[in-house]
């Protein structure tokens, strides 16, 4: 089952949001109904949080309402994307199951009252959440209105009770073998930790000082497989009930309490959500980066961002507005990089509750508002974008991205706090988008044989079969730029020996790190070709590769700090600093230009985003977003499947959807 039934089913492109009508009334209903055909909703996410509806006592089941909604929408041309409400167990579950509800590291047991309140390894929790799946989908699998199931809701809620700590133990007997091998590879020679027992082996809970970084790594790999393991379970109930594809939206990109390559491999419509947490222009580069990844994720093929906000991008402590305009530019940003559409979190902005100062579709204004004339224009544009379901998008340059490597940065006791993952990749990302490239991100184990340029921004773990792959990749005429700190650790948390990166990345690199030397907060380090770099230094030495620029003051000086090193048919860059953004644009340049690597659409100035889609016939649209404050014009007139009409200039703030040959 593909994304292709899904836009079958709608005929055309997804456009919607999370609709939780039990939150209102008859005459409301009836409003939304109108509303909907006026904004060209065509897909409703329904029963996200509505446990406590479906199954008011527990095994007591309760569809009737939910029945009359089913019908109401499918009668007013909405498909249903139709979710099992396990996110959030009711409180009647709490009183009967108390040893099911989440224990933080220091040990408090979380109570009810918010959301998420569960812990996923207890065995009454997860009898609960098949139970519920299987009742909805005995229900619901055939009814006609069903497009999409939803399973859950952002997977990622951590428990460390006793539960979690005897599967914990089941895993690692699994992975390990033996308490030996887990002692070795968990390094417990050191500080007196070695075990006896298995019941001695624990969570990381809170304790003295630093964890252990092996057991919190594979805590998270732990975690993750019960995540998938769960939603596997749901699916599994649903599919035996429904043909309809399932799924769960992954909630990216700065949460990652899951291995995504591994949890979107069991999805049969990759889905995901999308908040900004920067407006303006971050917000559209934040959009792509968001888009991109889930693309990656969904191995190229068609996917839906299930959830947007209308009007919110969050700044830490308050909620910023989106700009006039923003809906649709955030909304074709998506759809660019393949979204089969666009859906928001909610349809209609709650009136009590947790999240009533949060954005929707419909405002507290109501529709005589400028947030719902804007949905309702986007909604429109959206559905005229029918013809592009099923096309897809080639990118030319990869980012490595990997759970174990974002997690191994997260562990106690490294030499720096700066080594932020997701902000690495994040920047390598921007500075592609910038330069009007498409980017995929790929598993540093994938075959990368067709990116002509790849970059890893933040190995710090580094994984044997990793090592080899990007020596086989530049082998065999890649480029390739190994940014700071890469190649420390092998899979087990343990420091590679004699020089940095692992071998046989080294070989391929035609360097050695010989020692890291963090920088203080706010230093900056002069480079020898004007650039400065900051969070991270490296004494380095060449070994094969030249000297493109070196460090230029303090004892480092003279010794390289980004070099080049030519191997088999291709080239293997390492930078061994964070560089300054200019500094870091220029590198990003340089290497597009070596690689060959042109901008998508070549001849828009910068802050003009332009995506291809392709269809396997041939056809092909240009989709572009003009982030400038003055119109740009087109490098020639196309045919606008937004408005219908030729058009050979780009209006400020515009956005186009070219069909080209
Ligand atoms: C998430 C959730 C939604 C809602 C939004 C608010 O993505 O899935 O339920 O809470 O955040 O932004």
């Amino acid at each position: 089952m593909t994304t292709r039934s899904l836009t079958d089913r709608l005929g055309g492109l997804a456009f919607g949001g999370d609709y939780n009508p039990e939150q209102w009334d008859e005459p409301v209903w009836k409003e939304d109904d109108a509303l909907m055909r006026r904004a060209r909703v065509n897909l409703a996410t329904v029963g996200v949080f509505s446990w406590a509806l479906l199954e008011p006592d527990e095994g007591r089941y309760d569809f009737a309402w939910l029945d009359a909604h089913m019908n109401r929408l499918h009668a007013n041309g909405v498909a249903v994307d139709l979710a099992t409400p396990t996110a959030s167990p009711p409180p009647w579950f709490t009183l009967a199951h108390p040893d099911a509800l989440p224990v933080t590291p220091e040990g408090t047991r979380l109570i009810h009252g918010s959301r998420d309140t569960y812990c996923l390894t207890a065995p009454a929790y997860r009898s609960a959440a098949r139970r519920i799946a299987s009742a909805l989908a005995e229900r619901y699998g055939e009814h006609p209105a069903v497009a999409l199931w939803h399973v859950h809701n952002e997977y990622g809620t951590l428990c460390y009770c006793d539960h979690t700590a005897a599967a914990f133990r089941v895993w690692l007997r699994a992975r390990h073998g033996s308490l030996d091998a887990l002692n070795e590879a968990w390094g417990t020679a050191f500080w007196s930790q070695r075990y006896t027992s298995w019941e001695q082996v624990l969570p990381p809970r809170v304790t003295q000082w630093h964890k252990n970084p092996g057991q919190a790594l594979d805590f998270r790999r732990f975690w993750s497989d019960e995540i998938i393991a769960a939603y596997r379970e749901q699916r599994d109930a649903i599919r035996a009930h429904s043909d309809r594809p399932v799924t769960t939206n992954l909630m990216l990109p700065a949460y990652q309490n899951v291995d995504l390559w591994a949890l979107a491999r069991e999805l049969d419509v990759v889905t995901s959500d999308q908040y900004p947490s920067a407006p303006g222009l971050d917000a559209a580069a934040d959009a792509a980066f968001h888009a991109d990844r889930t693309r990656s994720l969904a191995g190229g093929h068609p996917w839906l961002l299930l959830e947007q906000g209308t009007n919110t991008v969050y700044d830490r402590d308050r909620v910023l507005a989106k700009e006039p305009g923003d809906i649709l530019r955030h909304t074709l940003g998506h759809i660019a990089r393949g979204s089969e559409g666009a859906l928001f979190f909610q349809w209609r902005q709650s009136r009590a509750g947790a999240e009533t100062w949060h954005s929707a579709m419909v405002p507290h204004a109501g529709p005589d508002s400028r947030v719902f004339r804007e949905v309702a224009q986007v909604g429109e544009a959206v559905a005229r974008l029918g013809e592009l379901a099923g096309s897809t998008v080639t990118a030319s340059v990869a980012v490595l991205h990997e759970a174990d490597a974002w997690w191994a940065l997260g562990v106690d006791g490294l030499p720096s706090a700066d080594l932020d993952y997701h902000a690495a990749l994040g920047r390598a990302h921007r500075a592609l988008w910038d330069a009007g490239v498409t980017v995929d991100f790929a598993h540093p184990e994938h075959d990368l044989s067709r990116f002509p340029l790849v970059i890893a921004p933040a190995l710090f773990l580094l994984s044997d079969g990793a090592a080899e792959n990007l020596r086989r990749y530049v082998a065999g005429g890649g480029t390739l730029l190994v940014q700071h700190a890469s190649g420390y650790v092998d899979d087990r948390m343990h420091a590679r020996l004699g020089g940095y990166p692992a071998e046989p990345l080294r070989e391929a690199l035609g360097i050695r790190v010989e020692e890291y030397r963090p920088l203080r907060r706010d230093e900056r380090i002069a480079l020898s070709d004007g650039t400065h770099g900051t969070v991270w230094s490296e004494s380095l030495r060449a070994e094969g590769a030249e000297t493109l620029a070196a460090y230029a003051e303090g004892m480092l000086t003279g010794s390289p700090a980004l070099t080049r090193h030519r191997f088999g048919s291709g080239k293997a860059w390492y930078l061994s600093t964070r560089l300054d953004d200019a500094g870091y644009a220029a590198l990003v340049a340089r290497l597009l230009d070596e690689a060959g690597v042109a901008p998508e659409v070549p001849g828009l100035p910068a802050q003009v985003e332009a995506v291809v889609r392709r269809a396997p016939d041939g056809r092909r649209w240009r989709v572009l977003i003009n982030h400038r404050p003055e119109p740009v014009p087109l490098p020639e007139p196309a045919h606008d499947l937004l408005t219908g009409s030729t058009l050979s200039e780009l209006p400020p703030g515009g956005c186009a959807v070219l069909r080209t040959t």
